[in-house]
């Protein structure tokens, strides 16, 4: 319930028309509560008296009355259709906005599949709960109530001989509700499993094929989906022997009313028409019961829908701007400096994945990562731009810490190219400018020229208005690197991070994209991650990164001298072509992997 209310005010934002869809439905019951008093009219002082204009008098006004019931009854809908779909629509709105303000930590815990089944199922489901509830929501309780009254009022002493059924009645209705929301609750949390499976196959179906798994998966799916099946064959089973059960009770006691109205009817005091409406009332009374059933499923699962919408929409992004957040300077240097930074992802309090990391990051300097897999760099360099917040320790820019800075303007400052290549479908040139949307062509193609793309760009059939596919299906893996590149060249950033970036570029196209990073044109700090040792020889910087820790840090000549590590990784991938005491290799040409 406190999950609704929480929700309120997207619905309040349409009360006007909520408004209007309940008075219309509680003007609904009056007529419906009128017909059964027309009949015993047609009866009673119609056909018995034999009076043919009472009859048509009233079978007219029955007439008119079904028409305006009707028209009522579209209305009705037509108000409660428009409330729940404008509410579903901002509620989706509101969800993908939440999402957009989430961290990399908030995306770690709440997964892509879950994020989208929030969006879509449990957005429907709260819709529907919103829609039934102005279409039945106050018809079936003064129905009830209505008819209830009706009946006492019809024969006080026949509504007292239906009491003991009403109250059986009542608790089969109570007994089926209770029943029904724990097995809805399975078949939805069956559900969301089948939501997960799906999600999971249908981003993978790649590597499913890659590795003949098709079988495999497919049986596992067959499975989840053979379990939803039999929860909802369940279900469903349970819920028809309610409508039969609730007949029964309706039949019984229609018959116990022509028995006892009978009786009374002989002895003179009940007429015919009474008895006809009497029995009309109790249908009214039963059918509102059907409906509760009804609602109770769709409030059972639009609860529970509701309850997940919130939490997307209270979480609280785990990074965000300090109440003191400054804006960046224009004139920033883009000094970078860690200081005894830790680091560990939420839940794996245990073993930090960062530890005592201390590192100087000079304006305009080249700094690389060197590093087995698994070691922290991808970790370390994500804390830059705040994806994550250092767990102790300080990184600061230009003498502030980066916690100090407004969130938007230190992205502003930075540009990224993760070690995942991400494009949008899209033009070659709208996915170049992502980042600044209003570059120039000329702008796009000095930076895919640094990022040496331009050449393949313009083999391409289109040139720069060549259609990229969906996650750049149609390019090759260096090929969606460099465009990466040129993307994150294009922001003019203070601080360029490029991770694994050239992993897929021969080793000549990478020295040439080193050499134009290197040139004036865009001036940068820069933090290289690699894996390849021909990537970091020309850095002003090498940090070796062993298990999380600063294992040494200096350049190329440097580490060759003192630190064992490096000279093993050195050797190891580069073989004993070179000596230490030779100078670096420009351009490590001819150098195979
Ligand atoms: N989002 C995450 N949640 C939890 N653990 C993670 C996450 N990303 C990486 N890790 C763990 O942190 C460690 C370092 O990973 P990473 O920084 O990606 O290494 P590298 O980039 O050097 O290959 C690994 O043990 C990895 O399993
Ligand atoms: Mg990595």
């Amino acid at each position: 319930m406190n999950q609704i209310g929480k929700l309120y005010p997207y619905i309040r934002r349409y009360w006007k028309r909520a408004l209007l869809a309940l008075s219309l439905l509680t003007s609904l019951v009056f007529f419906d509560l009128s017909i059964p008093r027309l009949i015993e009219r047609i009866i009673d002082q119609g056909i018995i008296q034999k009076n043919q204009q009472v009859v048509i008098q009233t079978a007219l006004i029955m007439v008119a009355i079904s028409l305006v019931s009707t028209l009522i009854a579209i209305g009705n809908n037509y108000y409660s259709v428009q409330v729940g779909e404008s509410v579903a629509r901002d509620l989706r709105d509101g969800l993908f906005l939440k999402i957009q303000t989430y961290s990399f930590g908030d995306l770690d815990r709440q997964k892509t599949g879950q994020l989208m089944v929030r969006l879509t199922s449990d957005v429907a489901a709260f819709k529907n709960l919103v829609q039934i509830s102005l279409r039945i929501g106050t018809r079936a309780p003064l129905l009830m109530v209505g008819s209830l009254l009706l009946m006492i009022n019809t024969s006080p002493s026949l509504a007292l001989t239906m009491l003991p059924l009403l109250l059986i009645t009542s608790v089969i209705i109570v007994f089926f509700i209770v029943k029904m929301e724990p097995l809805f609750r399975t078949v939805q949390q069956k559900l969301d499993r089948l939501n997960n499976v799906l999600q999971e196959n249908v981003a993978g179906v790649h590597l499913v094929k890659a590795f003949v798994r098709a079988d495999f998966e497919g049986e596992r799916f067959e499975a989840t989906n053979e379990e939803v099946t039999e929860r909802s064959v369940e279900v469903m089973e349970f819920m028809s022997t309610m409508t039969p059960a609730l007949t029964m009770c309706i039949n019984i006691g229609v018959v116990i009313v022509i028995w006892a109205g009978g009786l009374q009817s002989i002895h003179g005091n009940l007429s015919i028409g009474q008895i006809v409406a009497f029995t009309n009332y109790l249908m009214t009374t039963m059918t509102p019961l059907t409906m509760m059933t009804m609602l109770s499923n769709t409030w059972a699962s639009g609860i529970a829908s509701a309850k997940r919408i919130n939490e997307v929409l209270d979480t609280v992004p785990e990074v965000r701007d300090a109440p003191d957040a400054q804006p960046f300077s224009p004139t920033a240097l883009g000094k970078i400096v860690f200081g005894n930074v830790s680091f560990h992802y939420n839940g794996t309090n245990d073993e930090p994945v960062l530890e005592d990391i201390n590192l100087v990051i000079e304006p305009g300097k080249t700094v690389a990562i060197l590093g087995a897999t698994g070691s922290g760099k991808s970790t370390l360099i994500n804390l830059v731009p705040r994806f994550y917040d250092v767990s102790n320790g300080v990184i600061t820019l230009d003498g502030t810490d980066i916690r100090r800075i407004q969130v938007d303007a230190l992205f502003a400052q930075i540009a990224i190219v993760p070690q995942e290549t991400i494009l949008f479908s899209g033009t070659v040139r709208d996915n170049i400018r992502y980042g600044n949307p209003t570059a120039s062509d000329e702008e796009v193609i000095a930076a895919a020229k640094a990022a040496q793309a331009y050449e393949f760009i313009m083999a391409l059939s289109q040139g720069l208005d060549t259609h990229i596919e969906q996650r750049g299906a149609n390019l090759s893996g260096g090929q969606k690197q460099r465009i990466a590149i040129a993307r994150a060249l294009l922001t003019h950033p203070k601080i360029l991070i490029l991770d694994d970036s050239t992993s897929a570029v021969d080793v000549e196209t990478e020295t040439k994209i080193q050499d134009a990073l290197g040139a004036q044109s865009f001036k940068h700090s820069t933090l290289v991650v690699a894996q390849r040792i021909s990537t970091v020889l020309r850095a002003d910087k090498i940090v070796v990164i062993d298990d999380g820790r600063i294992a040494a840090q200096g350049t190329h000549q440097e580490l060759m001298k003192n630190s064992d590590i490096y000279q093993e990784i050195y050797e190891s991938q580069l073989g004993n072509g070179f000596h230490l005491d030779e100078p670096v290799p420009g351009g490590v040409e001819g150098m195979k992997e």
